[in-house]
């Protein structure tokens, strides 16, 4: 029987100081599964030293329930349930209840919530104008990144982020709203006009509609289509602490609106290293070209003098392989099968760029691995959404687990406003020096 806990366990590390001769005893703390922590909570007042750990390799931030990675097995749990299980036999919305409630919803709480969720599709009408002060090429996750941080501005009732029930109304809103958001972005780079939500379709096919129908044709969402759009949803909910939630998480320490830490987040998601590496490998790709430029590719990559790396390859915490690209490497297949796209080309230079990159000493011996991002580009391709539109599909995802994170910051009566230190290595103190004496 799976169970959660923090154990009680006494156990301790000892840390020798020997520029005092002096030892410190810190707390050991176990989880429910994966590594102990040090509590290193009393370390400076005990010590006069602080950690150092940039980029937080060896860092928690954090005690979570959410969501657990093993890197070494590949393992993806959230709320304790495999997301090779999710994404085969749960949907986005039955997955969003989970991670916001932490147990799968009962028929009745299932139908409930998706009813929340449906009837929160649309944005204020006066939203429409903001998108109108942005170019027409304008990045559409510079616009995410505008007009989320403005939803504060339209949503006063659900920002006090004391009173459960808000939190509760404001994290609806974000997951409701979110995909009427994104697919505005795509429609006014096109110029085409922006389509309302339905309430008869699901939250993928509703996201279909509003990216691809227009008012002169009628647009049936291909259930094949709608299904794998779920699927992708799922596969990016939510990841633990990576760079764009521990964002969120940093922002509403200090007590910041929800609508203001989720824009935070999307900004952190859009780097080429982060959720921004999906739009890069279908780059990298279409660069490549055919697979006889793979091997000068690859030793690009290796070149430690060029900055160019294999995106989607590489990932902090996953060493063995990351278990959402493997999903989505049988949905890949699956889908172009499905929608007779056969032998897409970059689907044949990515599997032959895998296959060459894992016999690779270089990326073997830093067990570089294909990551989500990998396969999703050339999904998504397939499905038809523009390359400018991947990492904004990424963000639609993950708003919700940027916002389960943060409401479980908000009830944690242990969270403090974030306020890391430094190793300082500047000047020491100096006087001023009058301009005519420099
Ligand atoms: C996501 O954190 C998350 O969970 C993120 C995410 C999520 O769901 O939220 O999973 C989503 O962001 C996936 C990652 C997408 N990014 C990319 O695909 C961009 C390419 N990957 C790299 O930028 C890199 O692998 C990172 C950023 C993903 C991880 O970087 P790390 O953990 O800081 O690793 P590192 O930079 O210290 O690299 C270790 C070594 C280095 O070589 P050495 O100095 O040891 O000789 O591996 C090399 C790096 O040069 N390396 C790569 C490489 N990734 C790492 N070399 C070539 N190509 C790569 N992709």
């Amino acid at each position: 029987m799976s169970q959660e806990s923090k154990g009680s366990g006494n156990e301790y590390v000892t840390l020798q100081d020997h520029s005092t001769g002096k030892n410190y005893d810190f707390p050991l703390m176990p989880g429910s599964i994966g590594p102990k922590v040090i509590d290193v909570r009393p370390l400076y007042a005990q010590t006069g030293h602080f950690t150092y750990d940039p980029g937080y390799t060896s860092t928690g931030s954090c005690e979570s329930k959410i969501t657990y990675i093993d890197g070494e097995e590949g393992i993806l749990l959230h709320r304790g349930y495999p997301i090779e299980e999710l994404a085969e036999q749960s949907s986005f919305l039955e997955l969003c209840y989970l991670l916001l409630n932490g147990e799968l919803p009962t028929q009745s709480e299932r139908q409930k919530f998706e009813a929340t969720i449906t009837n929160h599709t649309m944005v204020h009408e006066q939203l429409h104008n903001l998108y109108r002060g942005f170019r027409r090429d304008a990045h559409p996750m510079a616009i995410m990144c505008g007009v989320v941080g403005a939803l504060s501005a339209f949503y006063h009732d659900s920002t006090d982020i004391n009173d459960p029930r808000q939190r509760m109304i404001a994290s609806h809103r974000l997951i409701a709203k979110i995909p009427t958001i994104a697919t505005m972005a795509y429609k006014y780079s096109i110029g085409q006009p922006f389509v309302y939500p339905r309430n008869d379709l699901s939250y993928a096919e509703n996201f279909l509609h509003m990216m691809f129908s227009v008012p002169a044709a009628d647009y049936k969402v291909s259930p094949i289509v709608s299904r794998a759009m779920d699927r992708i949803f799922i596969l990016h909910a939510d990841h633990e602490q990576n760079a764009s939630t521990s964002t969120v998480r940093m922002a509403g320490s200090s007590g910041a609106n929800p609508f203001a830490c989720i824009a935070a987040g999307i900004a952190s998601l859009w780097g080429p290293a982060h959720g921004g590496a999906n739009e890069a490998v279908l780059d990298m790709l279409n660069e490549i070209g055919s697979k006889d430029r793979i091997g000068e590719m690859i030793e690009r990559a290796k070149d430690k003098d060029d900055p160019f790396r294999l995106m989607g390859f590489g990932h902090r915490v996953y060493k063995n392989h990351d278990p959402r690209a493997r999903v989505l490497m049988k949905s890949a297949h699956e889908v172009l099968g499905e929608l007779g796209i056969e032998n897409e080309p970059l689907l044949e230079i990515a599997m032959e760029l895998e296959k060459i990159a894992l016999e690779d000493d270089y990326f073997v011996q830093r067990k570089l691995f294909p990551n989500v991002d990998f396969y999703s580009g050339i999904i998504l391709k397939a499905l038809g959404f523009p390359t400018s539109m991947f990492t904004v599909l990424f963000a639609v995802a993950r708003t919700v687990g940027w916002i389960a994170q943060w409401k479980e910051m908000i009830e944690d009566p242990s969270q403090k406003i974030g306020r890391p230190r430094q190793l300082y290595t500047g000047y020491t103190q100096r006087p001023y020096v009058a301009v005519d004496k420099r």
